[in-house]
């Protein structure tokens, strides 16, 4: 406690006004035009937050403390250098990884990034319990107090779990591991048992702080982690992603109250919360119960499923010529990108399409379903790195109802968010969840590989076969670009 009375008042504002940053940042990143402001605002809260901490926090000469106003710090320098050079390698290992990564291996690196978030907490516990005067969290005594247990063990619990259940996220998303379900038997039981146990050992440690206690609650937490996301399968890992990001926000708070760092508790909150959110929104997007999410079991792998048997039944295959000549006839199309225009990067060709058809007058829209592609947003983050103009991008309930009075609905890559099986057939693993009404425009065109590549949930998809479909097989890239030159 003496700790939190010793902060400065100079640190409490810096972290205040680290919180408010980190604030306009998630209010930024609502929208594509404000997104790149919103970085900015997060950029600068984290340096504001890494810059005060490590002042506040600098290695001292033994004996000594910083004044208030800073005239004096006492830095060891040569602790000190340890730590500015764990923080160089960090921040270096972030930039390159940033900028090498491909969009489609976003959300692997998402995985990767929340378990590094995970273990940090449980080693910040496990110090704080090895070393609790460090820390000012220590009667007279000497035992730890009796709030800083509940926060210690909590934070190490999530944090040990979001490290697990990331590492499993990131297997499964990387190609590493099967993104199949895998099932455990009787695993609802395994994991009802092992939550159990968590919940009598926190209460175990807060009681008497055990170190037992305490290091069978990590070795359990890890244990959950691995087992609740093992049976969960490739189609539900977006939810599971925001899901640990939700998890790794919480564990972040709960140890800034250990650390006495507000800064710490504001973000923790935050990530945490939004992480919850964007998972409510997400399972609503996917027709999906969180608990079912969490019980795990469903959604196949994307690569097998790739593979998949050729279906045999008749269907109209068109050209690049074809499809421009239908386009520039049209007096509206709506063009409906998905996964597949993300893995040919075909969205700067697609705009020179969208460019050539408006020049013949005719009006160009883009259809994004909210689980289109790979990730959160991901339709509209390439979108807009090939500057398409956003008043031409709709969300699904904004567009839905205009499929009926189009010409042609342009499906680029995309295959489960159209598939009407969603709404009319109650076996299939995409039932229930909303889906883009491509089928009730006059004319559609998907353009895809193969007849033989399903999507992500591994089903096939009836509108290749109808009669109002041309299908335009080919890598998407490709054939815009022969769409582009059949235009010009
Ligand atoms: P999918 O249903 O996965 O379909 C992708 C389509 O793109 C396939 O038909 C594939 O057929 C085609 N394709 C792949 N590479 C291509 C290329 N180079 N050129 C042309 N076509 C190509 O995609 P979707 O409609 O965007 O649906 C997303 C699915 O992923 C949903 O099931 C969703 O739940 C799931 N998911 C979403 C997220 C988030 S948050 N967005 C994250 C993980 C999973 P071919 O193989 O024949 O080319």
């Amino acid at each position: 406690m003496e700790a939190a009375h010793a902060t400065p008042a100079w640190v409490l504002l810096a972290y205040l006004i680290s919180g408010v940053c980190f604030i306009l940042a998630l209010r930024g990143l609502s929208s594509p035009e404000s997104s790149r402001r919103g970085n900015r605002a997060g950029m600068i809260g984290m340096l504001i937050a890494v810059v005060t901490t490590i002042v506040v926090h600098a290695p001292r000469i033994s004996g000594t403390a910083p004044d208030e106003y800073l005239h004096n710090l006492n830095v060891d320098w040569a602790v000190a250098g340890q730590i500015l050079a764990a923080v160089m390698v960090g921040g270096a290992i972030g930039l390159v990884t940033a900028r090498k990564i491909q969009m489609t291996a976003m959300p692997q690196l998402v995985a990767a990034f929340h378990s590094l978030v995970g273990m940090a907490a449980v080693l910040v516990g496990a110090a704080a319990f090895l070393n609790p005067s460090a820390f000012g969290i220590v009667d007279s005594a000497g035992a730890i107090l009796g709030p800083s247990r509940i926060e210690m063990i909590l934070g190490v619990a999530i944090g040990a779990i979001t490290f697990s259940g990331s590492v499993i996220a990131f297997l499964k998303l990387n190609g590493n591991m099967s993104g199949k379900p895998i099932l455990l038997p009787a695993r609802h039981w395994i994991n009802l048992a092992i939550v159990v146990a968590i919940a009598f050992f926190s209460f175990g440690f807060w009681h008497s702080q055990s170190p037992m206690d305490f290091w069978l609650v990590m070795a359990l937490a890890f244990a959950i982690g691995f087992l609740l996301i093992v049976p969960i399968g490739g189609a539900d890992m977006p939810v599971v992603i925001s899901m640990l990001n939700s998890y790794s926000g919480w564990a972040a708070a709960a140890m800034g109250f250990t650390l006495h760092n507000s800064a710490m508790i504001i973000t923790g909150a935050l990530v945490g919360s939004s992480g919850a959110i964007l998972s409510y929104i997400m399972c609503r997007a996917m027709n999906r119960s969180f608990i079912s999410v969490i019980a795990g079991g469903f959604g196949g792998d994307s690569a097998a499923a790739g593979g998949g048997e050729v279906i045999d039944r008749p269907y109209k295959r068109g050209s690049a010529e074809d499809a421009a000549f239908l386009m520039s006839q049209a007096d509206q199309v709506i063009i409906v990108p998905g996964y597949g225009m993300a893995v040919s990067q075909a969205q700067h060709a697609l705009r020179e399409m969208a460019d050539l058809l408006k020049e013949q007058g005719v009006r160009v829209k883009y259809a994004i379903h909210p689980v289109a592609g790979r990730m959160p947003g991901h339709m509209n983050v390439l979108l807009a790195e090939a500057n398409v103009p956003y008043d031409e991008v709709f969300e699904l309930e904004d567009i839905n109802s205009e499929f009926a009075q189009t010409d042609v609905a342009f499906v680029i890559g995309a295959n489960d968010v159209t598939n009407p099986a969603a709404k009319t057939d109650k076996s299939s693993p995409i039932y229930g969840m909303p889906v883009l009404d491509v089928e009730k425009a006059r004319t559609v065109l998907f353009v895809k590989r193969s007849m033989g590549g399903v999507g992500y949930a591994g089903v096939d998809n009836e509108l290749f076969y109808r009669d109002n479909t041309m299908m335009l097989l080919a890598d998407a890239k490709k054939m815009v670009e022969e769409i582009v030159k059949n235009i010009g």
